[in-house]
């Protein structure tokens, strides 16, 4: 089977494709034939070395996230059988429950071997079945992007009907943020560096759009769309660079969901104070949450917002995709 392995040099041009043999699964695990990923910022950040202060780990199979099909599974396996569509849990071994230093030691892509694999095996407590109106291109979009936003605006601070939700950019984990801030009867603000894609962002449902290029000042911007009161949630993919507009976007007792790392910047901590806002470090979310998203993906039919499917063979294009952050919503790769 091929799968593809980060190089030493830490350039996406490097990555390597590679023949190993097939893995037969061992007792409680899955073999999974692989037929879709997903790319995320963060791989991006593993590929070139800049994720989680470990620098480049040449050998590693890249990405997070991908969805495919039971193919085999070995003694005891109890929770899947051959023929499932699945996806794999971003921290395999986060089932429910808080977060514990533990998690981060079986995050796929990153501590452990990743998905942009034709098989990958799996212990069978990491898996999730795929929501049945998803094709494995849409399901491969989920455990990241989807269970982050998922845990921001639907766990310990959820959103309300009525509520104002307000989404940076019109990356993968915001397009999801939309979705379900719609679904809970929220109401979306979201801005951009491009008026297209907020005009795209409004046909899925956002009710008003800043461009952030055009608007330097963009909280001024929300503020006045919100009567001067502020936005009841931010999912914040910005990081240190976009908080403090983020915080001043907020109402008073609001809440912010950090999430994202795409900006550098210093934040003055009075802010927070003075807007008595709740700020929540978020890293993605456990098992319990990717099965309680699907459920709501299922009852609202809502299909993840995919930009451009690659072939398996165009992986380092799909890369330099991302990288153009050309994108709205998801970019995939087709694996078989
Ligand atoms: N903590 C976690 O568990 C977790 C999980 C998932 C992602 N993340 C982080 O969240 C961030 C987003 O990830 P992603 O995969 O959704 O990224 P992505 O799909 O690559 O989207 C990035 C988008 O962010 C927008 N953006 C860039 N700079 C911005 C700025 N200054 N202000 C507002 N928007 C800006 C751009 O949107 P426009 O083109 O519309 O301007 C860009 O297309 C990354 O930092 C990632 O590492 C963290």
């Amino acid at each position: 089977m091929r799968l593809y392995r980060l190089p030493k040099s830490g350039a996406i041009e490097d990555l390597t494709l590679a023949e190993v043999e097939q893995p037969r699964p061992a007792r409680g695990q899955v073999l999974v034939r692989m037929r879709a990923a997903s790319l995320n910022y963060r791989d991006l950040m593993v590929v070139t070395g800049r994720y989680g202060g470990g620098g480049v780990k040449p050998g590693l199979v890249p990405l997070s996230d991908g969805a495919g099909e039971v193919v085999e599974v070995g003694a005891d396996v109890s929770r899947v059988a051959v023929g499932d569509r699945v996806a794999g849990t971003f921290m395999q071994n986060w089932i429910a429950g808080g977060v514990a230093e533990e998690h981060n030691g079986t995050a796929l892509g990153g501590a452990v071997d990743g998905v942009l694999a034709e098989y990958v095996l799996f212990e069978q407590d990491g898996l999730v079945r795929l929501p049945e109106h998803l094709s494995f291109e849409e399901g491969a979009c989920l455990p990241c992007a989807g269970v982050t936003a998922w845990n921001a605006l639907n766990t310990e601070r959820p959103v309300g009907p009525g509520q104002t939700v307000l989404l940076l950019g019109t990356g993968g984990v915001s397009i999801f943020g939309l979705q379900f801030a719609r679904a809970a009867g929220a109401r979306v603000i979201i801005t951009s560096s491009s008026d297209e894609k907020l005009a795209r962002a409004k046909e899925l449902g956002a009710d008003a759009g800043v461009n952030y290029r055009a608007h330097p000042d963009w909280e001024a911007q929300v503020l006045a769309l919100t009567d001067g009161r502020g936005v009841d949630h931010v999912v914040e993919v910005g990081g240190a660079g976009t908080l403090p507009k983020s915080i001043l976007s907020t109402r008073v007792g609001g809440s912010v969901h950090l999430i994202g790392v795409l900006t550098q910047g210093q934040i003055n901590p009075s802010l927070i104070m003075r807007r008595r806002a709740v700020l929540r470090g978020i890293y993605v979310g456990s098992r319990e949450m990717f099965e309680a998203m699907n459920r709501a993906i299922a009852f609202h039919g809502i299909r993840p917002v995919i930009d451009r499917v690659f072939s398996f063979a165009e992986t380092l294009d799909a890369f330099r995709h991302l990288q153009g952050q050309s994108h709205l919503g998801k970019v995939v790769i087709r694996i078989g």
